[in-house]
Order: C-alpha cells, then sequence, then structure tokens
C-alpha cells in the first residue's frame, strides 16, 4: 500500500514538473518571440499629428509617420529573424547589411532622425558648434540652406538629402538615393530632410521645393544642433 502511495506521489511529482517545463518553456518561447516582434519600434512622435500645420499636413503626418515608417519597421521586424542581424542595434545593421533588410533598416533609421527634427513653432537658427561650423564651412546660413534646398531638389527619383558630419566636425552635404544614409559612408547624419514625394505630395504635389523651403521655419534645433 504504501510502495503504490509512494509511487502514485512521484507520478504527481514528475507530472507537476513536466508540466512546470513546459509551461516554462512556453514562456520562454513566448518571450523570445515578443522580443524579436517588438524588437525596433518607431521614435515616439514628439508632437501632436496637427502640430507641424501648415508646413506638413495632420493627414501627411498620420499617413507617413503612421503607415509608411511603421512599415519599415514592421518589414525590418520580420527580415532579420533567423539573420545575424537579429541581434544587432539599427546603426550596425545600416552600415551592415544590402538588400531588402538595408532598405527598411535605412528607411527606420531616416525616419527616427526624420521626424525627431523638428517641432511646434521650430524654425530660427542653428545653435552652438553646429552653427560656427556651417558658418565657416558655407560662409552663412543661408548660404548653407540654399545649397541644401538645390541637392534636395536636383535629387532625382526617391531619396534624401543629408547634412552629415565626419570625425573631425567637417560638415557635407549629400544626395542619397531610396534608403540612403551618411553612416555607410562613415559620417554622421545631422539633418535629413526626406524628399520621396510620400512626404510631401497630399500638401505641395508635384512642388518639393516650395515644401524643402518651408521645412526650415519647424526644425527643432536644439535637437540638431546635439547630433553635431
Ligand atoms: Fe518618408
Amino acid at each position: 500500500m504504501k510502495a503504490i502511495h509512494l509511487y502514485l506521489l512521484s507520478g504527481l511529482a514528475s507530472l507537476t514538473l513536466l508540466s512546470f517545463n513546459q509551461s516554462n518553456a512556453n514562456n520562454k518561447d513566448q518571450q523570445t518571440k515578443n522580443s524579436v516582434d517588438m524588437k525596433f519600434e518607431k521614435v515616439a512622435l514628439p508632437y501632436a499629428t496637427d502640430a507641424l500645420e501648415p508646413v506638413i499636413s495632420k493627414q501627411t503626418v498620420e499617413l507617413h509617420y503612421g503607415k509608411h515608417h511603421q512599415a519599415y519597421i514592421d518589414n525590418l521586424n520580420k527580415l532579420i529573424v533567423g539573420t545575424k542581424f537579429e541581434n544587432a542595434d539599427l546603426e550596425t545593421i545600416v552600415k551592415e547589411s544590402d538588400g531588402a533588410i538595408f532598405n527598411n533598416a535605412g528607411q527606420s533609421l531616416n525616419h527616427n532622425l526624420y521626424f525627431t527634427s523638428f517641432k511646434k513653432n521650430g524654425g530660427g537658427v542653428p545653435k552652438g558648434k553646429l552653427a560656427e561650423a556651417i558658418n565657416e564651412q558655407f560662409g552663412s546660413f543661408d548660404q548653407f540652406k540654399e545649397e541644401f534646398n538645390a541637392a534636395g531638389v536636383s535629387l532625382f527619383g526617391s531619396g534624401w538629402v543629408w547634412l552629415a558630419k565626419d570625425q573631425n566636425g567637417k560638415l557635407s552635404i549629400l544626395k542619397e538615393s531610396n534608403a540612403g544614409n551618411p553612416l555607410t559612408s562613415g559620417l554622421t547624419p545631422v539633418l535629413g530632410f526626406d524628399v520621396w514625394e510620400h512626404s510631401y505630395y497630399l500638401d505641395y504635389q508635384n512642388r518639393r521645393a516650395d515644401h524643402l523651403k518651408e521645412l526650415w521655419s519647424i526644425i527643432d534645433w536644439d535637437v540638431v544642433s546635439a547630433r553635431y
């Protein structure tokens, strides 16, 4: 009787242990899955979706940030599963990947930088060392803006115009197609204007030059100057 009792008890203990292990494994799987699913997220929008009006409409922010940017992030999170980039940070992926992973990583990073470069009632002029470097290298802030806008207008097709710095603080204006980012040239992005039509078509239709001119009045120079 005692033997049967012990046997039953040990069976129960094994079952409990099995079920504990299984539930632990399930939790682990769930956690791993969640951590992969949730790996990258869009940067939080630091203003209301209508805060940039009339320069960028609420509708454009909602579509551009809510749909386009979200799609790049979602695609990236799916594409990196099972690759060497599964646990890499975004900058590393942009520097070292190519093809679809690069396109979606680049656009994820580019839009994180873009959407945090603006604020309600922004504009004015750059600050601190960035202001000094712009004046020194371009002659004046107005001259810099003119060159930056010209680069953005003359970029053929979809892409980005960037202000970037090298390791010595030297500034340059870069035209990058599609998902391009200065990181791939060993440079640090300071300011990027999105010249994909999705960023301005609802508000400006084909008038890219007008859109670029207006963007200067919503720049958050505290954030952008701190990147220099
Ligand atoms: Fe965009």
